[in-house]
This record gives structure tokens, sequence and C-alpha cells, in this order.
């Protein structure tokens, strides 16, 4: 029996929903009964201004640089670390991508290297909560304000984690979440745009309705809805948003779960992680994390990949995650250099994620646990 890296985990009321949002609700496209039950509990339990569902945390971004008017040549700060849809939102407006190194302990973004990257032509910070960890936002927001730039937060790991008793995603005048299978909660692929800042909302609905003011004609304050500004279709179907809310209505019991699975991994690994030279993840007390990832940094590149290969030998998929963006072949045209980032070029070597998912049991986790205690071939 193979452990897998990820399995999606159902709560069982997704095909109900589903089934009520074909036979009795009657309405599949976008903007359904689903959708603003989600939109609603997205909104009251977070307490954003707007929420809006969209197909992808991707198309979400792209909404974030579209709503800040991002033009050619401007700059816009973000990590090398993360994922490349974290900026190619904003490349795709012609941005160039300014990459800012991460912390050691959190793998977040530097904040004491963010001033250095600032210029006149800087329009937006993009900061990535990694595994649900917090950046350290007071400090962020502090020099954000001070030159006049916007923030948005990819909050894609960090739904319902806090930073200072503050929801993430409730600190830049945009975030975006991902509801990918891969993520804790899910509906398949799907994601959403949290509005914070007021100015935004009702362009926020224009840009997600091709353009148009569609939404204020079904909500009865138009006559007809017509083209008004640019946009495109990012709205899911609410068989996607039926999905959804049978899993962020069980948000409680989802996050208990894989808090426990996480606890479970580091008092299980802590004593041998320190006779080996690994490190586990930290989270500082400040930060109340989403239970998102659970990874290991190894002592060397090599140490990984063998990592990797003994535990696969045995049945169990552990994987690496991001490799630095501005060393990528994109990276590099926007002028990346190795060693601009060497935090971020020795922790992606090292880093490695272990089999996570809400469904994971004692007996496979333990497994998992002894996989990594039997590895002796460390080079
Ligand atoms: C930090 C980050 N941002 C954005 C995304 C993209 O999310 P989606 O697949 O919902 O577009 C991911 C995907 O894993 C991610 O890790």
């Amino acid at each position: 029996m193979q452990i897998p890296f990820n399995r999606p985990c159902f709560t069982g009321k997704e095909l109900d929903y589903i089934a009520d949002a074909v036979k009795v609700r009657g309405h599949i496209s976008g903007d359904g009964y689903f959708t603003k039950k989600c939109h609603t509990l997205l909104e009251e339990s977070l307490g954003v201004k707007k929420a809006l569902l969209t197909t992808s945390c991707t198309h979400a971004l792209e909404m974030a640089a579209l709503l800040l008017n991002i033009q050619p040549g401007d700059e816009v700060i973000c990590p090398s670390f993360t994922f490349v849809s974290t900026i190619n939102a904003f490349v795709l407006r012609g941005a160039r991508p300014v990459f800012v190194d991460i912390r050691p302990d959190t793998l977040n973004l530097d904040e004491t290297l963010l001033e250095t990257k600032i210029t006149p032509r800087t329009k937006a910070i993009l900061v990535v909560h990694y595994g649900g960890v917090g950046c350290e936002m007071d400090t962020i927001m502090d020099i954000a304000s001070r030159h006049g730039i916007a923030v948005v937060e990819d909050n894609a790991h960090g739904l319902f984690a806090r930073y200072k008793g503050r929801y993430l995603g409730t600190f830049g005048c945009l975030a975006t979440q991902s509801f990918h299978e891969t993520k804790n909660f899910h509906c398949g692929e799907g994601g959403a745009l949290l509005v914070n800042d007021p100015q935004y909302v009702e362009r926020a609905e224009i840009i997600r309705e091709k353009g148009t003011n569609r939404s204020r004609f079904f909500r009865g304050q138009v006559d007809k809805y017509t083209w008004v500004d640019i946009g495109s279709s990012y709205l899911p179907s609410d068989v996607l948003a039926a999905f959804l809310y049978a899993q962020l209505e069980a948000r409680d019991d989802i996050q208990a779960k894989r808090r426990r699975i996480w606890e479970r991994y580091y008092d299980a690994l802590d004593g041998w992680a320190q006779e080996q030279d690994v490190k586990l993840p930290t989270v500082l007390p400040h930060c109340e994390q989403a239970y998102h990832v659970f990874y290991l940094l190894l002592p060397s590149l090599e140490a990984r990949q063998a990592m990797i290969a003994h535990l696969k030998a045995l049945g169990i998929l552990s994987v690496f995650h991001y490799l630095p963006l501005h060393l990528s072949d994109m990276g590099r045209m926007f002028g990346g250099q190795p060693g601009d980032c060497p935090v971020t070029e020795q922790l992606s070597d090292r880093l490695l994620r272990l089999p996570f998912y809400n469904d994971l049991n004692e007996d496979d986790q333990r497994q998992v646990i002894r996989g990594l205690q039997s590895f002796k071939d460390w080079p």
C-alpha cells in the first residue's frame, strides 16, 4: 500500500449540496445559491468587506493585477520562493518582477530586505504566507504605507490562520485564496478574491463578470447590463461552490484534524531531527498557523534526494516544493542570477514535504515517521 503525498478528502455533504444545486435550485452557472453562501461565510467568518469566489487562486491574482491597474514597466516585489502564479498574474499586465529573499526560519518574505527593493516604479508588494504561517505583517504594512504601495496577500495556504490574532487575508488591500484539491478546503479547482479596501469592490465585481455591470443588474441596481470595463470570466459554476460550501462549513473539524496530524509529526520527529541536523518548521508565537504543510529542512540537497528515494522504496511519497523563481527560465529573462536570493536557493534544495491530508490515519503516519527514522545512508 502506497501512502500518497496528498489525497483530496470529503466531508460527506458535497454530493448532497451538488444535488441540491442541480435539482432544487436549478441554477448551476455562477453566483447562484451556494456561491452566495460561500461569500457570506467567508465575509462573516473573516470580517472582510467582500469575498468573491473565482475559478482559481491564479485567477484571483489576475483580478488583483487588473484592479491595481498594473502597467508595463511597473515593478512588483515578491518572494522568489513561491508558486509561479503569484507573480505571473502581474507579469501578464507587463510588470517587472523584483524578487526578494526569504527568512531562514519561516520561509516567508524577509521584511528586513523589503525597503532595499523599493523604487519609484514599485506598484505592489506580494506577500505569501508560506504553509499558512503569517509574514511579519506589522513591518510590511508599515513600510508599504510609508511608500504608498499596495500590498496583496497570496493566502493560498493560509485560510483561517492568524497573525497577532487577526486573520491572514485581511491585511492587504486585496488577498487571494486557493481551493485547489491540495489545499485544506477545496472544490478540485477554485479560489477567491478577498477585498479589504472598499474602493475596489464594485470594479472587482465588474472584472469578474467579463467587464460588465451584470452583478448590479442582478441586484436590481440598473435596468440593463452593459460592457463598462475590461474583465474576464472569473466566476465558478455553482456546482463547484456547492462542493466548496460543504468543505467550508466543516472548517473547524478539518482544521482540528490537520492540527492533530501536524502536532503528531512534530512531537514524534523533534528528538530525531535534532540528532540528525534536520530542521522542523518554525511557527513564531504570535502566529496561529493553518496547518497546511509539514516540511523538513534536511542538511543538504543530496540528503533530501536520498531521503525521497528511501521513502519511495517504502511506498511513501514525499515531495520538494518551489524552485527559486529568479532562477527559472522566465526569472533569468528578467535578470535573475544565482546568489540573488541565497536563503531561497539553499532552502529550496533542502526542503521536503511529508504526506499530509485530512484523512491521514495514525498507522500510516507512524509508517512515515518510522520510514524517516530508518534512513541511515546520510550522504
Ligand atoms: C502560494 C500559491 N499561490 C497560488 C497558487 C495557485 O493556486 P491555484 O491552483 O488555485 O491557481 C498556489 C498553488 O499551489 C500557491 O502555492
